[in-house]
């Protein structure tokens, strides 16, 4: 779609963590996790971010929602740039919504169904009945049964549960996902449904889709873009058949070459 204005135009994202040291306790340096990280993702495509355990991945989509804060850098959604201080508000998080790693400790235990999935549409004044309309109807497009609503979160699997937050970050109608290592606590046979479960939103939705995985072989099944980070810093950017294909960075090739190779 060549024509539509990106989804998210980042450039120079910059996150800082401080260093504090001795008894008190006192910032004494800082540490860069992300450092520099500019990119676009276009409306209704994939745009995975690899790289290892600690690189910076899951710091540099947190700071798009303003769960952590941005020490440099600015981005654009839809072309309008966010205004400073400005990554947590209600108006980005209406357009972009995180679903994480862990579906066991991103649902509240003692809530239902039904409480997790119209908190987010009651808190903005959507009465219950019109929230628990879209529920059930989500619940549907997840292909999770109606008769959840009554239950718990530790009713359902683990895959079922990654469904269910699928469904409630789906809650506010955004535009853009944020998926943070979203199958790696998952079954492999699972994992599969789950990634199945995006591309069919993304298509169906028109959604955009930052997917953060180390898994290369997830990557290249979904991806339309990869960006390949180390040590905070983009070492890699591009579409994913020419990333993929024919990596530049020496990095990457590793990344690559540590995929296994299943032989008859
Ligand atoms: N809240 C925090 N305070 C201090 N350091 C942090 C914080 N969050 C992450 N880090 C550090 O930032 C680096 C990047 O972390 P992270 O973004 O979680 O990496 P990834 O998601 O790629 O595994 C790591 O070195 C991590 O220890
Ligand atoms: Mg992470």
């Amino acid at each position: 779609m060549p024509n539509l204005v990106p989804a998210i135009e980042a450039d120079g994202l910059t996150v800082k963590f401080p260093v504090r040291g001795g008894v008190l306790g006192k910032v004494k340096s800082f540490f860069t996790a992300v450092d520099g990280v500019s990119f676009v993702l276009p409306q209704g495509e994939i745009l995975s971010i690899v790289g290892e355990s600690g690189c910076g991945k899951s710091t540099l989509v947190k700071s798009l929602v303003g769960l952590v804060p941005m020490a440099a850098g600015e981005f654009k959604l839809f072309g309008k740039k966010v205004q400073k201080g400005y990554a947590g508000s209600s108006r980005v998080c209406d357009l972009m919504q995180m679903v994480f790693q862990d579906p066991f400790s991103s649902l509240n235990p003692r809530q239902t169904v039904t409480e997790i999935l119209t908190a987010p549409l009651c808190a903005r004044g959507v009465s219950f009945a019109e929230a628990e309309k879209r529920a059930r109807e989500l619940l549907e497009r997840v292909s999770l049964p109606a008769g959840s609503l009554q239950k718990f979160p530790h009713e359902f699997s683990g895959g079922q549960r990654q469904r269910l937050c699928i469904a409630r970050s789906l809650m506010l109608s955004p535009k853009i996902l944020l998926c943070d290592e979203v199958t790696s606590a998952l079954d492999v046979s699972v994992q599969a449904q789950i990634l199945h479960l995006l591309d069919d939103l993304r298509r169906d939705l028109g959604l955009s889709i930052l997917f953060i995985s180390h898994d290369m072989q997830v990557v290249r099944a979904l991806s339309d873009k990869v960006l390949v980070m180390y040590f905070g810093k983009v070492v890699e950017y591009g579409r994913a058949d020419e990333v993929l294909v024919n990596p530049q960075h020496d990095y990457t090739k590793k990344l690559l070459a540590s995929v296994p190779v299943i032989r008859g």
